[in-house]
């Protein structure tokens, strides 16, 4: 993303960059002596960029990293965990699940490009993403048996509604390891990419953001709400937000542009 109109934000554990020519944000998880676990402090400070990229005119698709050559992130931090009392866990648990919730919720693409090891938190981090891109040699798990608890951060209810209840009951009982090529085939991830998987999702970013990005936002909310409701209430709500799609300068903008025989020139409003 190195050009004219990219800014830098700094945080202790976190890097964030955003190109403002291509509307895309790059947020990388920077603790990479620990394999970028997720502290309390990181998890303050990812709900601050995400406030950061949220407020920032023109962002149209975020992407998620991790720092380092080994890790998107190895978990949460077992350090930090280790002398928690029942109420510290549930705790810190909350905290994790609603920076989580806010990232899922963000009105704009998030791409997560995992680049190794996507354990415990880190799966769950990855799968509060919209999309995963894994690179061959990510490694995904909720290994947090092994360590005596459970995942915390919504795996067990994230990794079930991706892969289904009784592989998403195998994977976390045993904490076993799922490599790239299983995470493809059970559905975890949308692609495993051969390269630069942070390549491959500023391509796949920048091609999200030359779309309304009003209709991205809508069609986020009809699949997330969707997805836990029943059909008929699930439909009922998409034909609600395509009927709110008619209400945006986007939605005459695309339609006009196609009539016309010419690119779209769309504002987000
Ligand atoms: N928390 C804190 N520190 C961690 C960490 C974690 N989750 N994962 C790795 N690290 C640290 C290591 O302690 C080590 O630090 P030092 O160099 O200071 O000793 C450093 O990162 C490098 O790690 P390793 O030496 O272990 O590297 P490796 O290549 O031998 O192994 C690994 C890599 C297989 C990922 C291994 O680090 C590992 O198993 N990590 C823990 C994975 C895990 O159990 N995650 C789940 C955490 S619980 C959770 O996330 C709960 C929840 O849902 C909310």
């Amino acid at each position: 993303m190195a050009n004219d109109a990219m800014t830098v934000r700094l945080y202790t554990n976190i890097r964030l960059e955003f190109d403002d020519g291509a509307g895309v944000a790059l947020l990388t998880l920077n603790r990479p002596k620990a394999l970028n676990a997720l502290n309390g402090e990181l998890l303050r400070e990812l709900e601050e960029a995400l406030d950061d990229v949220a407020s920032r005119p023109g962002v149209r698709a975020l992407i998620l990293t991790g720092a380092g050559a080994k890790a998107f992130a190895a978990g949460a931090d077992i350090a930090e965990m280790q002398g928690f009392t029942p109420a510290q866990a549930e705790a810190f648990a909350a905290l994790g699940q609603r920076v989580f919730n806010r990232l899922e919720a963000l009105p704009i693409a998030v791409i997560a490009a995992v680049n190794g090891f996507a354990l415990g938190g880190g799966c769950e981090l990855a799968m509060a993403c919209d999309i995963i891109l894994a690179s061959a040699s990510a490694v995904f798990g909720q290994p947090e048996v092994k360590l005596g608890v459970i995942p915390g951060f919504g795996g067990s209810q994230r990794l079930t509604r991706l892969v289904g209840r009784q592989r998403a009951r195998e994977i976390c009982f045993t904490g076993r390891s799922v490599k790239a090529d299983e995470a493809l085939r059970i559905g975890l991830v949308a692609e495993v990419v051969e390269g630069e998987v942070v390549e491959a999702a500023k391509k796949l970013a920048e091609s999200i953001a030359k779309n309304g990005p009003r209709a991205v936002a809508l069609c986020k909310r009809a699949i997330n709400d969707g997805a836990d409701l029943a059909m008929d209430p699930a439909l009922s709500h998409e034909r609600s937000l395509f009927g709110l799609c008619f209400a945006t300068a986007d939605q005459r903008e695309g339609m006009s542009a196609f009539l016309e025989r010419r690119k779209p020139d769309f504002t987000g409003r």
